[in-house]
């Protein structure tokens, strides 16, 4: 009797487990998507969720037996509402990752989240350097400001530009390209005039600029986040700061290709560091350009695309490695050391940071075809973030 009610209790606890399975196998697989889609940073929201479908539509909605699901939720880039929309994801709707994250405030947002709750946290915009010291659950397919300020640092005292005055917008990533730039020109032998900030929020550039043109460096050294970076350039050539022999130069934000083909002559010339271009001449970046805009009424990705575009296959990736089962740890490690062709060109999750490696380009903007284009013409290969201890 007493055997025959173990044998039925452990037979019971068998098919439930099976049971168990065969549920999480038809529970689809869900990606809560937190993204800025208007306000401020809603640029970079359009380019990561177009980016995003088009990676579903290459690469299908099932992966390992498992259909995946992708929830779009608009974050308006401010950090107390990505904390709640965060929570709700993670609590009701029980998401298997988070990812997006348009500004480094809203990634700082969550990051407790994704420790408590143990859901890997995808930033596939966000660049301040200490991110992904926020949670072991981080995990980056952006960039960091230090990893193209450096470079810049390194390019400008060798092309004629001794003296400089940065103006930065003022948090994390702007702070970051501040310290990295100046330190390394300092280093370099070069001389910062000046350090200038600007509010993140509704800012207005002309007295910073006015500022920048009364002290005559030889260049300014510039980081705006995406989507800033015409109201920058157009302001700099009203004020005939290039006509005054002041060169622009910067991280590949200020020349951002979402917006530089309307940036107009002013932009021609501009030299600044970045990790993407839309004129990166490979077959895998051509590829995804003309399928981005195809899909995308001729948009041009950005590099906040290509974050959004590598975020999915990192995530796909990891699901691939478990076989469709997912798990908070499981994916982490599945995320960890993976080594892709991205359109930027070669890339890296570092396992120890979680932190993307990948070339720094240095390019220039030039006119082609009627258009404007970031032209690499020089690399510095597999860049980590310089941030790091
Ligand atoms: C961040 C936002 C941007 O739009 C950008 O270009 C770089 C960094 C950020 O908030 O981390």
């Amino acid at each position: 009797m007493h055997k025959r009610t173990i044998l039925r209790t452990v037979a019971a606890a068998a098919l439930c487990a099976v049971g168990g399975l065969a549920a999480a196998q038809g529970t689809p697989f869900k990606i809560g998507l937190i993204l800025p889609m208007t306000g401020q940073q809603a640029t970079t929201g359009r380019q990561i969720e177009a980016a995003a479908k088009l990676w579903m539509a290459q690469n299908g909605d099932t992966v390992a037996g498992r259909k995946v699901q992708l929830i779009l939720k608009d974050d308006t880039s401010l950090p107390d509402v990505t904390r709640r929309v965060a929570q709700e994801l993670v609590v009701n709707d029980k998401v298997d990752v988070l990812a997006g994250f348009g500004i480094t405030p809203s990634a700082l947002a969550v990051a407790p989240i994704a420790t408590q709750s143990k859901t890997p946290l995808v930033v596939m915009a966000a660049a301040t350097s200490s991110i992904t010291e926020a949670s072991p659950y981080v995990v980056r397919t952006s960039f960091t400001l230090p990893q193209a300020s450096v470079a810049m640092a390194d390019w400008a005292p060798k092309n004629g530009i001794k003296s400089v005055v940065t103006l930065v917008s003022d948090y994390g990533p702007g702070l970051d390209a501040e310290k990295f730039f100046s330190d390394r020109f300092l280093f370099n032998g070069g001389k910062v005039v000046e350090k200038l900030r600007v509010p993140l929020r509704n800012p207005d550039f002309a007295p910073f600029l006015q500022k920048v043109r009364d002290l005559k460096p030889d260049a300014m050294f510039v980081f705006v986040p995406s989507g800033a970076g015409a109201a920058v350039m157009k302001q700099f050539g009203e004020r005939g700061m290039d006509k005054a022999g002041i060169r622009l130069i910067g991280t590949g934000d200020v020349t951002d290709d979402d917006q530089l083909n309307d940036m107009g002559d002013v932009a021609l010339g501009v030299v600044t560091s970045h990790h993407y271009s839309t004129a990166h001449p490979s077959a895998v970046n051509k590829k995804f350009v003309a399928e981005f805009q195809k899909a995308n009424r001729n948009l041009r990705p950005n590099f906040m695309a290509v974050g959004g575009y590598d975020g999915m296959r990192v995530i796909y990736e990891a699901l691939k490695k478990t076989g469709g089962k997912g798990g908070g740890d499981a994916l982490l490690a599945g995320m960890k050391g993976q080594i892709f062709e991205s359109p930027r060109g070669p890339a890296f999750v570092d396992a120890q940071t979680r932190d993307i490696v990948h070339n720094i380009y240095l390019r220039k903007v030039e006119r082609k075809d009627g258009q404007l284009w970031n032209t690499e013409f020089d690399v510095i290969k597999d860049v980590k973030d310089p941030g790091k201890k």
